[in-house]
């Protein structure tokens, strides 16, 4: 027998999506302001199949109910906020208000510095943000990298060589591609995500990156017409093409 989604109660559905507390929420539905397919749901026991298209059927107090559990999106991150869950001014703070008291919460799949912008994923499915960062998926990401000097031509092969040391790291860096496009400005490739990665490999040759943006991580591009500090939610093939190779 195949497994239908799962299921949970009206109460639990609605509070994991911070809506309020249990009993704030059973008071939404008695007070008949929940409804599903257009019929008022007001037994908060009841149980609710949770599917990806619950947020097209469901409405709370007339609006779309927000996006069931197993969401993802990406955002075009600004500079100046970080990735931390408590180092304000946080990602966190670009989405919906309610969005911060989900349960499961959202994280950022992997990070970017409070300086650096572009291409960030979040996610509140901790099996699918496993995937994605473990070292065995292998997801490329690409920066964007603008030189504070110009490039001396040497760097493209010192980072393809797999034997790259960063200081005080034990094992030297996976080879990585340089594609330049100006003295002072190339993409980078890396399959790995060590700490200040694209500053320090830059440092280690003696240049300084003046700012860094992500474009791209795995199979999945920034969209142009994603303004930085706004967001999407991705669908079952924008989440495919993070894993497929680009
Ligand atoms: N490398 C960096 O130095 N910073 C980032 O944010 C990502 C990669």
């Amino acid at each position: 027998m195949s497994k239908g989604p799962p299921t949970l109660r009206l109460d639990r559905l609605l509070a994991n999506l911070g809506y309020g507390s249990r009993r704030e929420v059973q008071r939404l539905a008695v007070m008949g302001l929940v409804t599903l397919d257009g019929t008022l749901l007001r037994d908060s026991d009841q149980r609710i199949a949770v599917t990806p298209d619950l947020s097209s059927r469901m409405t709370v107090d007339g609006e779309p109910l927000d996006p069931p559990p197993g969401l993802v999106l990406m955002m075009n991150k600004p500079t100046g906020v970080t990735c931390s869950h408590k180092e304000p001014p946080l990602v966190y703070s670009l989405l919906p208000d309610r969005w911060r008291d989900r349960e499961p919460a959202i994280s950022t799949i992997g990070r970017l510095d409070k300086e650096t912008s572009g291409l960030l994923l979040l996610t509140d499915d901790g099996a699918l943000l496993h995937k994605i960062i473990s070292p065995r998926s292998n997801v490329t990401k690409r920066y964007d990298v603008t030189l504070d000097r110009p490039l001396k031509g040497t760097e493209d092969k010192i980072f393809a060589s797999g034997e790259m040391m960063l200081e005080s790291e034990k094992t030297p860096l996976l080879p990585a591609k340089l594609e330049v496009v100006s003295p002072t400005r190339a993409y980078l490739t890396l399959t790995e995500g060590r700490y200040h990665q694209v500053r320090r490999m830059f440092a280690a040759v003696g240049n300084h990156v003046t700012a860094l943006h992500r474009d791209r991580v795995g199979g999945l591009t920034l969209p142009v017409d994603l303004p930085l500090g706004q967001y999407r939610i991705l669908n079952e093939k924008d989440i495919s093409s993070v894993l497929s190779a680009p």
